[in-house]
This record gives C-alpha cells, structure tokens and sequence, in this order.
C-alpha cells in the first residue's frame, strides 16, 4: 500500500526541521521537561514547553524556574509564552532566548484565564488589532523564529481564524498551530478541520493541526483533510507517548505498529518516574507522578483501583516497587 499522505518533506520553522510530522501540543502541568524529552524519543518531531508567563516578575517563583530550565533538551526548544501585553510579551521573549529557547511560540490557542488584568491566550482573538500589535513586537524583539498557535476563532459567529492566519503570515510568524475549535467552546463539542484546511489554503507558512487527533487513522484523515504540515497532539499523549510512534509507522507504510510491550512499558515508565524525580525532586516528583501513572495504568486491566491504591504512596521507592510489582505479572503473562 503507497501512503502519500506524508508531506514531501518535514517542515522547518527557520533553520530547524521537525524530524517527524507528529508535534506534541504544550499543555500546562504536563509537558514538563521530562515528558517532552520521553515524547521525543517516542517519535515526536517537535516539542513545546508549558506556558511561561510573560511577567518576568513572577520568573523567580519555583515553578517558573522549572519551567525555564532546558538542559538536556534536544533542539529546537520551543518555549512558549502567555500574556496580553506587547512589550511585556516581547521582553518574555528576550528572556527566554537568554535562557536557551531557540524559537518562541505565543499563546492565542488556550482559554486561559487572564494573565497581569489583562486578556491573554485565545480571549486575544477577539481583538485583531492587539494581535497584530503582540505579533509585530514580539518578532522584531528576537533573533530566533517566532510561531503562534490560535483556535479557529472566538466564537461560532466569529470565526477569524483565517484573518488572523493571513495577519501572522504578514508579520513575520514562521508557523502556525491551529486548534480546531473556537474560544467559546472550550473544549466541548469535537473539532473541526475545514476552517484548518481553509486556513492552510491561505497562507504559506507550516501550518499544523490540532485537537482530537487521538489515533494513527485520525492523524491520517486529519492530514489528507487539511494538508496540513503535521499533525500535534495534546491530551491523547497523556499516559501514551508511545503514540507518536504509531502514527509516524502508519503514515509511513498504512501498517499499524505493534503497541509497546508491557516490559516496554515498565522500562518507560520506570525511566518517566525517575526523570520526574530528578527534575521537581523526591516531593514535588512523587505528586506529579500520580497524575501520569494515573494516565498510564488508566487502560489496563485494574487500572483504576491500582491508580487510587498508587495515589497513597509518599515516597520514589514505594512508587517504583508498585509499578514494578503490577507491571510485571502483565509482563510474565505476555
Ligand atoms: C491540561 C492542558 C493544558 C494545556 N495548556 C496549554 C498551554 O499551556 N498552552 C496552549 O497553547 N495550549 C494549552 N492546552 C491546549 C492544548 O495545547 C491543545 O490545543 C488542546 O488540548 C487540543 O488538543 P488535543 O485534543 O490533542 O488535546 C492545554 C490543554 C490541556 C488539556
């Protein structure tokens, strides 16, 4: 079977190409340093780091510092930046490049709440001129390329998503994500990728699509729909890195790759849980971890009484044996 979905070479963004065509969409709380750098080596092409807000008083908090910290990353680095203010975007962005990002992604894609009184992710939308006031200052602040990622507009009757694709192109924006789906529906409803496909049509930038891609077929569908440049994928690589794989093998050959073993999945896991506890520590480690064991003990056989059962563990070592202790009789079964 000849699959000719798989754009006739991977995008760049400046003087960097994705290594494959599958992006794994930032998400606050989750793609941390060690789940993108596990993303990566799973057949992400591209990382983007959680949201840093553009105040740079608020660098210094824990958090934020975590969130700065890039070492040991592959390139490029994308960091991405929050906030409703042109200058205070623009100086963010100066402040990351200082701190190692290699490109700079704004945020008009989130419906996050408002950042310094101001609104910020994709409540920007609504106000086009803003937007292009952010976009021009923020890509004559830095050396390095600057992306933008949208939702398809602000509303249903408001679907600027196009207007506002041609306005980035305009000045000066090296690739666009799109979610498919306005401000107003959150995360409710499913996605829709006409306005996507609109949106590629219109501009010559990578475009990439995003929302509900949560399978190999999916991500194909989704790329012959839109053509877009690649696909990016948030919620559905919680607990299930090993999903950018699977797509890249299906867009490669039509075939499905064969899921990860469950000694595999012990190996990563057991390597997710210690990266966890070397970057936050053994306290803040051991709580960020239960949110992502949760996600990937939710589709085994007793996941969800072993994930209530993990949650009363304090310490790495009671986290590791676990893991150990419920993964390997799936393994001996295998
Ligand atoms: C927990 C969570 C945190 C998110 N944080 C961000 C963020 O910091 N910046 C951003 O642009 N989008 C953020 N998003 C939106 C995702 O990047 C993505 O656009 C959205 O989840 C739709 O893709 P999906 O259906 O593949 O999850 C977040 C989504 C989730 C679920």
């Amino acid at each position: 079977m000849s699959f000719t979905v798989l754009p006739p070479r991977l995008p760049t963004i400046g003087p960097y190409a994705l290594t494959t065509p599958c992006i794994l969409a930032p998400m606050a709380g989750v793609t941390d340093r060690p789940f993108r750098q596990l993303c990566r080596q799973l057949g992400a092409g591209l990382t983007v780091s959680e949201m840093v807000t553009s105040d740079r008083n608020l660098w210094h908090t824990a958090k934020s510092k975590l969130r700065l910290d890039h070492r040991g990353e592959p390139e490029p680095r994308i960091v991405q930046i929050a906030g409703g203010d042109p200058e205070m975007l623009a100086d963010a962005a100066r402040g990351n490049v200082e701190h190692g990002a290699q490109i700079i992604d704004i945020n008009m894609g989130c419906p996050a709440k408002k950042v310094c009184n101001k609104a910020a992710g994709s409540a920007l939308l609504r106000d086009e001129r803003l937007v292009g006031d952010i976009l021009a200052t923020v890509v004559s602040a830095v050396d390095v390329p600057v992306t933008l990622k949208i939702r398809t507009g602000w509303c249903e009757n408001t679907r600027n998503g196009i207007r506002i694709a041609r306005l980035a192109e305009s000045l000066g924006i090296q690739a666009l994500a799109v979610h498919g789906r306005t401000r107003e529906q959150r995360y409710t409803g499913e996605a829709e990728y006409d306005t996507i496909a609109a949106i590629r049509q219109a501009i010559d930038i990578p475009v990439f699509a995003n929302g509900d891609i949560d399978s190999p077929e999916k991500a194909y569908r989704v790329l012959q729909h839109t053509k877009a440049d690649a696909v990016m994928i948030g919620r559905s690589a919680q607990g299930n890195p090993w999903l950018f794989r699977e797509i890249v093998h299906y867009l490669q050959t039509g075939e499905h790759l064969a899921p990860p073993s469950a000694d595999e999945r012990l190996a990563v896991m057991q390597t997710h849980l210690s990266a966890l506890y070397q970057h936050y520590g053994d306290y803040m480690g051991v709580r960020i971890a239960r949110k992502h064991v949760g996600w990937y003990l939710q589709t085994l056989p007793e996941g969800q009484q072993a994930r209530a059962r993990f949650n009363a563990l304090e310490t790495p070592e009671q986290q590791r044996a676990f893991v150990h202790a419920f993964l390997s009789p799936i393994c001996a079964s295998m």
